[in-house]
């Protein structure tokens, strides 16, 4: 049950609120001892609330220039970076000011740079670098972000990149980009999910959506039991099917190409739903959930896997992040986990509990059972 509102609590709320909305209130408070740290944790929250633009655009640059690539061959001097990066020294001095600053780089003896830790984890990572270069089109239908909340950015830019949230099925050259993106970008989750998820009495599963196989590869090379069946618009199954032939792994992932939203092939044991759900509106996404309870047999297994809403310590990511993306990519929308339970249960399946994963702030299970016989 929602919490009563009390007058007291809002009354209270509304004074708290006209005190820290005051100028000399916050003068004070960042003079004073006791809540002198708040207040400077504050001053910092919001600057870099108003800053945020500029330091992705920082990592941007970085990225382009190919800099931590070129750092993991070890330090180098300010100039030789210039040099190679063909930049003006005083500018690439800035650069590699602003990167370290955020924590990328590391400021080292003779004038010379070497990557931090965050720009060490960015070279182990290409699925972000992949993220940052997509996000220009994010950041161009969010340069008026009141018409965008207004439907008023028409046809938007990432609505283009992903066919299918408009409806349509693409072709292999439209759905070319998304591909490439997902499968370097599942490297950081597929473990993960693996971690808390047992497979051992699985003997078929079926990846819904499941792109171009990265993490049906990632399953193959973990378990060697079940069979595995990939299940993607047509378009996409047929650059799975020819990504898995060149890694070796044609016998072992059947590719099958179909839309969800006219049903699910039968014969799975489990199906897994990977960064799925969230990219559709509730009335389609509540027909999937119900299509995969159709599918399955009784006892049957589903594991959802995706980023959620209001995850303890990461709520901008799921709220603020993929609230916005996903209005830019024009549908869906990031969901609760207890969101997610209440459509598990109304699209049939008997139960479903969370299974706690290393990064919820990448991904969360919820694994669901279909009522056994
Ligand atoms: C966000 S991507 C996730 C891909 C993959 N599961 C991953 O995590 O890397 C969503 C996937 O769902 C697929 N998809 C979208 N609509 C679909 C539909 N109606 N039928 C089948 N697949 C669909 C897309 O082609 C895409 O591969």
């Amino acid at each position: 049950m929602p919490p009563v509102p009390s007058a007291w609590a809002d009354r209270w709320l509304a004074w708290r609120n006209r005190l820290v909305a005051s100028p000399r209130f916050q003068r004070w408070a960042a003079g004073f001892p006791l809540t002198r740290g708040i207040a400077r944790r504050n001053t910092r929250a919001l600057f870099d609330l108003c800053a945020g633009f500029v330091y992705a655009q920082v990592l941007a640059a970085c990225i382009r220039l190919d800099l931590f690539a070129i750092l993991a061959e070890g330090p180098a001097t300010v100039a030789a970076l210039a040099r190679r990066l063909e930049l003006p020294p005083e500018n690439a001095r800035r650069l590699l000011r602003a990167a370290e600053s955020l924590g990328l780089l590391r400021g080292l003896s003779g004038d010379r740079f070497g990557l931090a830790d965050l720009g060490a984890a960015l070279v182990g990572n290409p699925g972000i670098a992949a993220m940052v270069e997509h996000h220009a089109l994010l950041y161009a239908d969010l340069a008026d972000p009141v018409s965008l909340l207004r439907g008023n950015v028409q046809p938007t830019r990432l609505s283009t990149y992903w066919p299918y949230a408009a409806g349509q099925t693409g072709d292999a050259q439209s759905v070319a980009p998304y591909g490439g993106l997902m499968g370097a970008s599942q490297a950081l989750i597929a473990e993960d999910v693996l971690d808390v998820c047992d497979l051992a009495r699985v003997r078929h599963l079926m990846d819904v959506g499941g792109g171009e196989g990265a993490f049906l590869e990632a399953v193959a090379r973990r378990h060697a039991g079940p069979r595995l069946t990939l299940f993607d618009l047509p378009p996409v199954a047929e650059r799975a099917a020819d990504r898995l032939a060149r890694v070796g792994l044609e016998g072992r992932i059947s590719c099958r190409g179909g839309d969800f939203h006219n049903g699910l092939p039968t014969g799975a044991d489990a199906i897994s739903l990977v960064r799925i759900v969230h990219d559709h509106d509730d009335g389609p996404a509540l027909a999937m959930l119900k299509a995969a309870h159709a599918a399955l047999p009784p006892g049957g297994l589903l594991l959802l896997a995706e980023p959620m809403a209001g995850t303890p310590g990461a709520a901008p990511v799921g709220d603020a992040y993929f609230g916005f993306y996903l209005l830019a990519m024009g549908s869906g929308r990031p969901r609760r986990a207890e969101e997610l339970h209440a459509m598990l249960r109304a699209a049939g399946f008997a139960s479903s509990r969370e299974l706690p994963t290393r990064r919820p702030l990448l991904t969360r299970v919820i694994r669901a059972k279909k009522q056994a016989p």
